[in-house]
């Protein structure tokens, strides 16, 4: 059994999954960066993204200058896993450009919160869709 999954430290009567996070995964979920909402015609781009598997959701805004991710924001409803990787995804994007912020992956994400448990690591995707989804908003605008 992995060591995120043993259930030898769990809480007597309890007996689901005991989850293990780096200190950077419970840095970014009780200390979340970035957080809040834009009003309409403060941001570039805007997408709300779902996990159906689980009913977490993340909605994320982007104000983008000169080419770069100069402000972003995200609201996530969410597990611990789905708010640190939000957090996380809009500490590397901001400042990047927009070719740049395409190529972040989930698993940059991952990999900069020091790892995440195997069965978390879903929640990664819900930051990267969103971002790749508030790009795409943006690009549909201003056609
Ligand atoms: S369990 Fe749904 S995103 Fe984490």
């Amino acid at each position: 059994m992995d060591a995120a999954q043993d259930t030898d430290d769990a809480a007597p009567g309890y007996s689901g999954p005991v989850l293990y996070y780096t200190d950077a995964v419970i840095d970014h979920f009780t200390n979340p960066r970035n957080v809040g909402e834009m009003a309409a015609g403060e941001y570039d781009g805007y997408a709300c993204i779902g996990d159906p598997g689980c009913g977490d959701e993340m909605k994320l805004w982007i104000v983008v200058r000169d080419g770069r991710i100069s402000r972003i924001a995200f609201k996530s409803y969410g597990c611990p896993g789905a708010i640190s990787t939000s957090s996380m995804l809009t500490v590397l994007a901001e400042g990047k450009s927009l070719a740049e912020a395409l190529r972040i992956s989930d698993d940059d994400v991952v990999n900069a919160l020091g790892g995440i448990p195997e069965n978390k690591q879903h929640c990664s995707l819900l930051g990267v869709q969103a971002l790749h989804a508030a790009i795409e908003n943006m690009q549909a605008r201003s056609v």
